[in-house]
């Protein structure tokens, strides 16, 4: 086949491709970031009752209404300014897929890799500026490699370094893109200090992503949401997803926990009482740099114990995402909070390891 199609097809074929993390039969899973604090009977039966009430032969549509009012109620922002997708992940890939056709966008890094993937996969070119030591955003060179991008990514709370970016420099990111796309990836923002949904609903060029999948322990039930304007938030909703972009089953059940969103918050809370406490305990491990978080994961700077901490790790059944060098600091891993069992079982394992 010797055709555009062709070219394309090789041109994809270099670019990065996704591995799937594996799934290890009984080990403790903390290197996604779901949510295993909250509790497990609690979800399950919310999803019970779903699939008792639904009748699966039909199309989502009053479940997909249900959903929106949940949502405006647990945001605090009108339904009018919310659009729906399957993972904030298929929104991200929409509004690249659509909007972003030759256009050029800057990111921070490290940040979250799937964005930069997908960008590559459709032809966007992305501008890397690097954060600083400390993962704090360098605004000089960031506003000045956003001047000539068109898209401009903000992860905050940011993946895999956790903090939020700080609110006043943020806003002035924002104040001075004017006529940029700015998305503010708030996947974790539920376990933070602030959130942008209100401003993005006052301004031309500002989608604030957010998910079920972290906070609300719904990663598998694939929904995502964002908030933005309402003119834009209608053309996503009738024009750039696709009808029935999630199941009536996960619409139902998001709805469902939502309702319940002040058990929720229970646990949210008990998770920044465990981030605190992990934080304190790794703080004074002898060559471990914690840094501090504002997501329900940690990051972790582990230098020359890296390999001896993973092998650990590893031995013990607990699996987290080893990161290697980034910004110029060696044997980077992130850790996500789980429940104290499992958080203890970690500290304990890093403790003797590190030792
Ligand atoms: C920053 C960030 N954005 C988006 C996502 C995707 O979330 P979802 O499960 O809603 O697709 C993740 C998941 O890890 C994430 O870390």
């Amino acid at each position: 086949m010797k055709s555009r199609i062709s070219k394309e097809i090789k041109r994809i074929s270099k670019l990065d491709s996704y591995v799937r993390p594996s799934k290890i039969e009984d080990a403790f899973k903390l290197d996604s970031n779901e949510n295993f604090a909250l509790d497990f009977e609690f979800i399950n039966a919310i999803a019970a009752d779903a699939v008792k009430k639904t009748d699966i032969r039909e199309y989502p549509l009053e479940q997909l209404d249900r959903l929106y009012l949940e949502l405006a109620r647990y945001t605090g922002v009108n339904e009018k300014f919310i659009g729906i997708g399957s993972g904030s992940d298929q929104i991200i890939e929409l509004l690249l897929s659509t909007l972003g056709k030759d256009c050029r966008a800057t990111v921070f890094t490290p940040t979250f890799s799937y964005f930069i993937n997908r960008c590559e996969l459709h032809g966007i070119k992305v501008d890397e500026i690097p954060l600083d030591k400390n993962f704090e955003l360098d605004l000089k060179p960031f506003l000045k490699s956003a001047e000539k991008s068109d898209i401009v990514y903000l992860c905050s709370p940011n993946n895999p370094t956790g903090n939020q970016i700080d609110k006043k420099t943020i806003s002035k990111v924002i104040e001075s893109l004017k006529d940029k796309l700015i998305l503010v990836d708030e996947a974790y923002s539920d376990f933070a200090d602030y959130s942008l949904s209100d401003s993005a609903t006052k301004r031309d060029n500002v989608i604030v992503l957010r998910t079920l999948s972290k906070a609300f322990g719904l990663a598998g039930a694939r929904v995502g949401y964002m908030i933005t304007n309402e003119k834009l938030a209608d053309l996503f909703r009738t024009t750039i997803q696709s009808p029935y972009p999630v199941s009536t089953l996960s619409l139902t059940i998001a709805a469902g926990v939502l309702e319940k969103s002040d058990f929720v918050k229970n646990t949210i809370n008990e998770i920044k009482n465990e981030r605190k406490r992990m934080f304190g305990r790794l703080a004074s491990v002898n060559g471990i740099k914690a840094f501090k978080s504002d997501a329900n994961f940690i990051f972790m700077e582990t230098g020359r114990k890296y390999n001896a901490l993973l092998k650990a790790l590893d031995a013990a059944d607990i699996v987290v995402k080893a990161l290697g060098k980034m910004n110029g600091r060696n044997g980077c891993m992130r850790v996500t909070i789980g429940t104290k069992e499992m958080n203890e079982k970690f500290l304990n394992c890093v403790e003797e390891a590190a030792s």
